[in-house]
């Protein structure tokens, strides 16, 4: 097994963008190279992550308050960071995530309008400001996006208004021109192989 040095990846996009097929690939490519390598998607990746999970993406919780929200994306984060993230990092191996702050900073801080400063304010508390060294945004028109989920049962987010994943597509992108060094864009219209080498080679300067 390799164990070079701990690497903190996260990949980002609106739903049906494509990150979790990217994601995939990465990560078992990472593992036949004999890397030490993790997969967490969020919200979950626990037993308790697991359980709010399910509470946030109920349809049926119509009345959920956006800060009720935000608090309980942050709840599941903090719980996977200790029992599993933290510890990982700290053994020199890679985790890689299926979604992680820059999520609540475009959903909850754009798209349910709470804006920058409660969500500076939960990640320094919630998750002590630990930030991946590479942030992948799967960037795609929502359109094409929808296209792609048309077939599969939506959860509460997937059955948001246009309006609300417009927001949160320009937020996404707003943080990326915000911190060019962090991020790597890629355009989600392109094929998964396609999208997989710009991906890989990014991730390999890393390793290098
Ligand atoms: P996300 O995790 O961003 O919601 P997924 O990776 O689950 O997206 O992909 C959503 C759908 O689009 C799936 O049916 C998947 O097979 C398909 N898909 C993924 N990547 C691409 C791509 N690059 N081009 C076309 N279709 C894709
Ligand atoms: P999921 O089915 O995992 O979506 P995807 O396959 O697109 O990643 O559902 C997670 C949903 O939760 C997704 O619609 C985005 C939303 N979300 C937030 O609103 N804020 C967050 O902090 C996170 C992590 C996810």
């Amino acid at each position: 097994m390799k164990t070079k040095r701990a690497l903190f990846i996260s990949f980002e996009g609106i739903d049906g963008s494509g990150k979790s097929t990217q994601v995939k690939m990465l990560y078992h490519y990472l593992l036949n190279e004999g890397y030490v390598v993790h997969l967490f998607r969020e919200p979950g990746g626990t037993s308790i992550s697991e359980k709010i999970r399910s509470i946030l993406l109920d349809k049926n919780n119509v009345e959920m308050t956006p800060i009720a929200e935000v608090l309980l994306y942050f709840a599941s984060r903090n719980q996977l960071l200790h029992e599993k993230v933290l510890p990982a990092l700290e053994r020199g191996e890679i985790v890689l995530m299926d979604r992680y702050v820059d999520s609540s900073r475009a959903y909850q801080g754009v798209g349910r309008a709470l804006g920058a400063r409660p969500l500076n304010y939960l990640t320094k508390f919630a998750t002590y400001d630990r930030k991946p060294e590479l942030t992948i945004l799967v960037d795609l028109p929502l359109e094409t996006a929808e296209d792609r989920l048309s077939e599969k049962n939506l959860d509460r987010f997937e059955s948001e208004s246009m309006q609300f994943k417009r927001k949160v597509r320009s937020g996404y992108l707003n943080l990326a021109k915000k911190e060019p060094s962090r991020y790597l864009v890629v355009d989600g219209r392109a094929s998964p192989d396609d999208l997989f080498r710009q991906i890989k080679l990014r991730v390999q300067e890393l390793l290098d």
